[in-house]
Formats: C-alpha cells, sequence, structure tokens
C-alpha cells in the first residue's frame, strides 16, 4: 500500500500574534514549514505530500521544498475542512487501503524514528493510530469553559490519559468516508482520531515523544529551537 502524508497548513495561527501564520516563522534559521516537510519526506522517502494551503497565501512561493511528490490542495475554514480537501485531491489517486498520515505543519520537531515506528507498528492494522503521549500532570475536568477561571467538576484518571499528537494513521477509504460522515452530521472534530472513534473503531496509541510540540503560542518557537538543538547533540 502507498503512504501519503496530508499536511494541513492553512491555519492562520491567530494565537502567535505574528505577522504571517505559524509555518512560516523563522525557526533555527530556516521556516518551520521547511523543517516539516524535511523530516517528513526524510522519514518516508517514497510517500507523497499533499500540502493544504490558503489559495491566496503569499509566503508558501518562497519556500525551498525537499525532493519528493508534492500535491497541492485548498484549505478549508477548519482544520478537517482542510484535510478533507486533501482526501479529496486523492479521490482516483490513492486506493481505499493506502495509507494516510495526517502531520500538523505546526510541529516540526516531529522525530523520524517515531513516524517510522507508528508505520511499522500499525502497518497490518485493520483501523490504524496515532502518535501521542501519556499524559503526566494531574488532570481536572472544569465545570466551564471559561479559560481563565474555574470550579473542578472533577479529577480524570490521568492513567488513562494520552495527548493526541501527529501524525496521524488511517486508511484512505476509512478516514474520507468517517471524516465526510462526522462533518455531514456536524459533529465536532479536532482531529483525525476523533473522527474514526466517532465512526465506531478504535484507533490505536502510540507512544511518542515530548518534543513533538505544536507551535502555538510565541514562546513555542524558542522551546521547538531548543529540541532541535537537543536532537542534533
Ligand atoms: O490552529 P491549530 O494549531 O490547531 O492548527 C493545527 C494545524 O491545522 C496547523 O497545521 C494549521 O495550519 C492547520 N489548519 C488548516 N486549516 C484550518 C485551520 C488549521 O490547515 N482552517
Amino acid at each position: 500500500n502507498r503512504i501519503w502524508f496530508i499536511v494541513p497548513a492553512a491555519g492562520t495561527g491567530s494565537r502567535m500574534q505574528a505577522d504571517r501564520p505559524k509555518q512560516y516563522l523563522s525557526l533555527a534559521g530556516r521556516p518551520v514549514i521547511e523543517h516539516t516537510l524535511q523530516r517528513l519526506t526524510q522519514a518516508l522517502p517514497d510517500a507523497a505530500v499533499v500540502l493544504c494551503l490558503n489559495p491566496d497565501d503569499p509566503w508558501w512561493p518562497d519556500i525551498s521544498t525537499p525532493d519528493c511528490e508534492l500535491h497541492l490542495a485548498e484549505g478549508g475554514k477548519e482544520r478537517c475542512d482542510s484535510v478533507l480537501n486533501g482526501l479529496n485531491l486523492l479521490s482516483g489517486k490513492a486506493a481505499d487501503n493506502d495509507w494516510i498520515l495526517v502531520h500538523d505543519v505546526a510541529r516540526p520537531c516531529v522525530r523520524t524514528d517515531d513516524i517510522r515506528n507508528l508505520v511499522s507498528s500499525l502497518q497490518d492494522d485493520e483501523t490504524g493510530g496515532i502518535l501521542a503521549l501519556p499524559v503526566a500532570d494531574t488532570m481536572k475536568r472544569a465545570a466551564d469553559q471559561n479559560p481563565c477561571v474555574s470550579r473542578i467538576e472533577k479529577t480524570v484518571d490521568r492513567n488513562q490519559m494520552w495527548h493526541a499528537l501527529t501524525p496521524q494513521m488511517f486508511r484512505y477509504g476509512l478516514l474520507k468516508s468517517c471524516l465526510e460522515r462526522a462533518l455531514a452530521e456536524g459533529v465536532q472534530i479536532t482531529d483525525e482520531a476523533s473522527a474514526v472513534e466517532w465512526g465506531g473503531y478504535q484507533p490505536a496509541l502510540i507512544k511518542g515523544q515530548r518534543d513533538n510540540l505544536k507551535i502555538t503560542h510565541p514562546d513555542d518557537l524558542w522551546f521547538a529551537e531548543l529540541f532541535l538543538n537537543a536532537q542534533q547533540a
């Protein structure tokens, strides 16, 4: 089966408070997106990459692309819409049982070993699964959704809690049908696994690493640079 990466890269990154989307900010001397694409193609050189971009993105033309089969899809309103556009672009190209690895462009520190481990752990799996990280802190469920101050409703057993990372790896046919149906039903989808779970499947959790952080806030660039340096040391 062929492997295709889908890289959603159409977010505005408003939480970064920068003059451009976060994938175009400089990390260790190169735009974040160049690190991310390089990691993916180093991990799986035969995989093709589908990059989901805003149609009027003025920064993309200045990016150096790695030597790989690259397709461009249009970004959508939400992350899941961008991913679905990427899946639609592969219609007629990908077979139903080809593997899709969705990876956030904002995770430039993902280790090539972890990507390969995800693929080798799941290649015979019926459903697929995700890189994830067991939670270290004690987890509290809040009584409401106020992000600044709230009350504890209850403590959740952290022994069964994981952070969802990317890549998230699913069969093309399964992911496309779950995502289409979940979006048509108006289900809130924040990652691919949540669509597949909603479809009645139980995706695998494969342990990843703390340094696979998603650049979200301004100081994350600083952490990412530390992680990249530590990985090379
Ligand atoms: O905003 P957040 O960090 O959750 O975005 C995760 C990923 O989804 C990023 O790589 C971002 O570029 C992408 N995204 C997208 N289309 C959107 C929103 C986010 O491709 N409409």
